[in-house]
Formats: structure tokens, sequence, C-alpha cells
């Protein structure tokens, strides 16, 4: 399918969910307020891929990202709560060690890329279109 629709209705703040979207998982993450506040605090840290949380999200509560490492495509790990997450509580890729923060941004290689942004259209909190 080119497209997927997602009813976020049943998702809880905090929770995380993976869809399927052209064959890759999608990772879908409403975010609690400090996983906000932290992505928001490194804005302007010392990143390997500088971008602004702001330009990652549409809506803050809604993170979504293409659930594969940007180094050698692995699934990385923190989609559930009892996941390696990382020093930056985003996600861990277990293949080589690459860590992504709750912006999906990589804080520590080797990947070189943050987690990408799929195109998608998120229709008021009740569900997202994605592609
Ligand atoms: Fe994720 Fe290598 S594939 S760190």
């Amino acid at each position: 399918l080119a497209t997927v629709e997602i009813p976020l209705g049943g998702i809880e703040v905090g929770q995380r969910v993976t869809v399927m979207w052209r064959g890759r998982p999608v990772f879908v993450d409403r975010r609690t307020e400090a996983q906000i506040d932290a992505a928001v605090a490194d804005d302007d840290a010392d990143l390997i891929d500088p971008q602004s949380d702001a330009d990652r999200v549409q809506n803050p509560e809604w993170l979504i990202v293409v659930g594969v490492c940007t180094h050698l495509g692995c699934i990385p790990l923190g989609q559930k709560d009892s996941d390696p997450r990382g020093n930056w509580g985003g996600w861990y890729c277990p293949c080589h060690g690459s860590q992504y923060d709750t912006s999906g941004r990589v804080r520590r290689g080797p990947a070189p890329k943050n987690l990408v942004v799929p195109p998608y259209e998120l229709m008021d909190g009740e569900k997202v279109i994605i592609g």
C-alpha cells in the first residue's frame, strides 16, 4: 500500500506503536511532556545531524519516524518500555550501538543521520495517514 492510515485514539501518552509502511516499520510515538522537553532542550546540542525538534514534528505530542537505523538498516530498540533506549531515551540500535534521542535524532554513531521522518498527515490527533 502506498499509504497507511493509523487511528490514534487508542495510543496513550508515553506509548509507542509500530506500523508497517511500504515494507518498513514506522514508529509512532505519543511523547510525554518530559520527552518533548528533552528533545527541545537539545535543539542546540552538538548534534551529528543538526535539526530542531520542531522541524521533525507536526504536533509535538506525536513523533513519527521510519524505524530503520540510518547506519546499515537494523531496527532500533525502544518501542517497548522494557527495551534499552540508550543515553538519550529514544532508541538504541543493537547492531552497532547507535543511539537516538526522543526526537529520533542520532546522538551516538556510527549512524550518520537522524531517523527519517516519512511523509504524513496528522488529522486532529484522531488519525495519521502515512505516505
Ligand atoms: Fe544501527 Fe549499525 S545498523 S548502528
